[in-house]
C-alpha cells in the first residue's frame, strides 16, 4: 500500500517540477535584445549611421517600453524613449533628446526592430549606445550595447587584417602542402636509391669478378642477366 502512495507522491513531484519548469521557462525566454554581431560600429563625421536594435519576444507583448541611452544606464541620459502598444502597431516616441535621432524599423509583422538613425555625426557622438526594452509584466529590463566610433575617414584596417590573416592561412596551408610534397619526393628518392642499391647488390652478387678489376667498368661489359 505504501509503495503505491510513494509512487503517487513521486508522480506529483514530477508533475510539479514539470509545471514549474513550464512556468519559469517563459519568464527567462520572454524577451531578448540584440544590437547585431558588431560590437563596434565605425562611422564618418558628418554622415548618418544606423544603430541596430531588435528584440525577440516568444509570448507577445503589450505596452512595451523601450529607450536608448548614451554612455550610461542612467535614465537622464536617455536619447529616445517610447512605447509599443502591441504587435500590430509601430512604436510611439514619447520623448527625444536630439533632432538628429530618428527611430527606424518597425515593430509590425514580428520585425521587432527599434533601430535608430543618428545623422550629422560629430566626433563627440563617440560612445556607448544601449538599447533597452522592458515588458511591463516583468521586473527586469533587457538591454544590448553597441559602441559607436566616429572617425574622419574609414580606414581599410579590417580588410588589411583579413588579407593578412588569409595570406598567413594560405601560406601555412601552402607550406604544409609543400612539406607533404617534399616528404613524398624525399621518400620517392630514398626508395629509388634503395632500389638502385638493391639492383647493385643483385648485379654485384651476380658478377663476383667485379671485385677483381675496376668496379663498374667491368660489370658493364657483362650484362647481369646471366644469373
Ligand atoms: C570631418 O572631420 C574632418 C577633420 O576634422 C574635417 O576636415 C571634415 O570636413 C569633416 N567632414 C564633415 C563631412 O564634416
Ligand atoms: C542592462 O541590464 C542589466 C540587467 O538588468 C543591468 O544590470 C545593466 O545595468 C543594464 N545596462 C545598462 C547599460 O543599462
Ligand atoms: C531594422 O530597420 C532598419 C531600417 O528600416 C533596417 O535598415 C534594418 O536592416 C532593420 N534590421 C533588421 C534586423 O531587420
Ligand atoms: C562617452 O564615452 C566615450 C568612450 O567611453 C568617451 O570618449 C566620450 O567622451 C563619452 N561622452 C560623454 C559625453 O561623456
Amino acid at each position: 500500500m505504501s509503495g503505491a502512495g510513494d509512487q503517487g507522491k513521486a508522480l506529483a513531484r514530477w508533475l510539479g517540477t514539470g509545471l514549474l519548469g513550464l512556468f519559469l521557462l517563459p519568464m527567462s525566454l520572454s524577451l531578448e535584445v540584440s544590437v547585431g554581431k558588431a560590437t563596434t560600429i565605425y562611422a564618418v563625421n558628418g554622415t548618418a549611421i544606423l544603430l541596430p536594435c531588435t528584440f525577440s519576444s516568444c509570448f507577445g507583448f503589450e505596452n512595451l517600453h523601450f529607450w536608448w541611452s548614451y554612455n550610461s544606464s542612467d535614465m537622464s541620459k536617455t536619447l529616445i524613449d517610447g512605447i509599443v502598444k502591441n504587435e500590430k502597431v509601430d512604436p510611439k516616441v514619447r520623448l527625444k533628446d536630439d533632432d538628429r535621432i530618428t527611430l527606424e524599423g518597425t515593430t509590425r509583422e514580428k520585425m521587432n526592430n527599434i533601430s535608430i538613425q543618428l545623422s550629422n555625426l560629430d566626433f563627440s557622438d563617440t560612445g556607448k549606445y544601449t538599447c533597452h526594452v522592458k515588458n511591463p509584466k516583468e521586473r527586469a529590463e533587457h538591454n544590448a550595447t553597441v559602441f559607436l566610433q566616429v572617425v574622419d575617414k574609414l580606414e581599410e584596417v579590417d580588410n588589411t587584417v583579413t588579407l593578412i590573416i588569409l595570406a598567413v592561412v594560405g601560406g601555412v596551408i601552402g607550406l604544409l602542402i609543400f612539406v607533404l610534397l617534399l616528404k613524398k619526393f624525399i621518400t620517392f628518392i630514398i626508395k629509388k636509391t634503395q632500389e638502385k642499391k638493391k639492383e647493385c647488390l643483385v648485379s654485384s652478387s651476380g658478377n663476383d669478378n667485379t671485385e677483381n678489376g675496376l668496379p663498374g667498368s667491368k660489370a658493364e661489359e657483362k650484362p647481369p642477366t646471366k644469373v
